[in-house]
């Protein structure tokens, strides 16, 4: 365990940090290059702990994949239908998205895996996979039922399906359509909510026909035939805009503050928190977009301009900032009013039970809220909390994050019980926002 205290600090932060690569993006990057036969060549990798689970897990696999002293990462692949059967367990470490994509994959190829992983990814449920993935005929041996560790074996013969989602997730999209890869005919998944498309746009980058469709309900169908051939290709990942929401926030509580973060992935199918803090009155913008990588990226000055307002988050808006609500937490306990979120029952089935951490954190620092099953109101006076306290993180990177940018505006210190986790996400957070005018360091200095 690393403690990790966050103090108080007055001056205005200013900058123009690098934010590291999209998480999502990069999982997908090295997968879908790790599929292709040919040489991959990939710029702007995050290169935090979920990814580098998923680099070693398609390796096991049977692809090459390495970071070259130009400091690109390449992938050689085997090709859809010839990956390995590993002689190891997959070690997912702390990723969700790893376990279920690669479940997904795996479940598509007639070979058997393990996978296993540590005590939070070890709680998380896994249902969601094994179902689709039974119909498309892999079979489960999970611990519990639907937990890890987590055998599959995929069939000889991958039936394509259609399937509705019976929860907004990108990450059990992408794992019915890593396996329809290898299925005989077409595979669609139906999705209410609109959740981040960077599977469809990057399959469709590697030369895969992805068709997508929107149905009589509003619905959208992604389709996704079988058999086909990845092509290998060059991708440049695009900032992390879940990670630059820590020092956005940061800014935000901080007056006079004016940093820039630069090339972040910004599609209306992540940028949720950003347009929330703009309606609660903080000055946002969005310049100099382009694409990239098929993605939308564009520069975000952010400047600190005064007490936030509260709101009541639009519910429609929770998959376009899933990941987002723990630091929101932070921007309205100090907003002057009471901001409502309501939708987040998937909240509750994170790296930690988010909700319930961020409810105990905050009450913890003096804030007055209430918490129910899938929702949480937060009562902010327009100035941030008292803090003060130890917070437990549970594993938990972004819960960590969330604290120790609220620790730069309390009165009294926030600690929290455990830095490492932050590694998964975003390995230099304490320095990034330090050199931005934070003040975060180890408990005893
Ligand atoms: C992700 C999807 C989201 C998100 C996670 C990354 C992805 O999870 O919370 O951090 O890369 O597909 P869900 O699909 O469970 O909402």
């Amino acid at each position: 365990m690393s403690e990790l205290i966050s103090r108080k600090t007055t001056t205005a932060l200013k900058g123009r940090p690098r934010i590291p690569g999209d998480k999502s993006i990069s999982h997908r990057a090295l997968m879908f290059g790790a599929l292709s036969i040919g040489e991959t060549m990939i710029s702007g990798l995050l290169e935090g702990e979920d990814v580098l689970c998923t680099a070693q897990a398609m390796r096991q696999l049977g692809a090459k994949i390495e970071k070259g002293t130009d400091g690109l990462w390449r992938t050689w692949g085997v090709g859809i239908g010839n990956l390995q059967t590993p002689d190891a367990p997959l070690d997912m470490g702390n990723s969700g998205t790893s376990t279920r994509l690669l479940i997904g994959l795996v479940g598509g190829h007639p070979i058997k895996a393990t996978f296993i992983g540590d005590a939070s990814l070890s709680k998380r449920p896994m249902r969601r996979v094994i179902t689709p993935l039974e119909m498309m005929g892999a079979t489960f041996e999970a611990t519990d039922g639907d937990k890890l560790p987590l055998a599959v074996q995929g069939p000889e013969d991958t039936l394509s399906i259609e399937y509705r989602l019976p929860v907004a997730s990108a990450q059990v999209k992408s794992a019915i359509l890593l396996a329809g890869l290898n299925a005989r005919g077409t595979t669609t998944v139906i999705e209410e909510k609109p959740t981040r498309d960077h599977t469809e746009k990057m399959l469709s980058a590697f030369g895969i026909d992805v068709q997508i469709e929107t149905l009589e309900d509003g619905a959208s169908a992604i389709s996704v035939t079988g058999q086909q051939d990845l092509q290998p290709g060059a991708i440049d990942v695009p900032a992390d805009p879940s990670s630059a929401a820590f020092p956005a926030v940061a800014a935000v509580l901080h007056d006079g503050s004016e940093i820039t973060l630069a090339n972040i992935a910004i599609s209306d199918r992540r940028n949720g928190l950003y347009l929330t803090l703009q309606e609660m009155g903080a000055d946002i913008e969005f310049t100099n977009k382009r694409t990239q990588a098929g993605e939308e990226v564009a520069d975000i000055i952010v400047r600190g301009n005064g007490p936030l307002k509260s709101i009541d988050v639009d519910p429609a808006r929770v998959p376009s900032m899933i990941d987002e609500f723990p630091i929101l937490a932070m921007a309205a306990s100090c907003a002057e009013g009471t901001t409502k979120m309501t939708g987040l029952a998937e909240l509750r089935v994170k790296e930690s039970d988010r909700l319930l951490m961020v409810a105990e954190g905050l009450k913890a620092c003096g804030v007055n809220l209430e918490m129910g099953e899938d929702w949480l109101t937060i009562h902010g006076t327009g100035k941030p909390p008292k803090g003060g306290a130890t917070i437990q993180t549970a594993l938990d990177h972004r819960i960590a994050m969330s604290f120790l940018i609220l620790g730069s505006v309390t009165d009294e210190p926030i600690s929290i019980d455990d830095g490492a986790p932050i590694a998964t996400s975003f390995p230099n957070f304490v320095k990034l926002v330090n050199e931005l005018g934070c003040d975060i360091g180890n408990h005893n200095v």
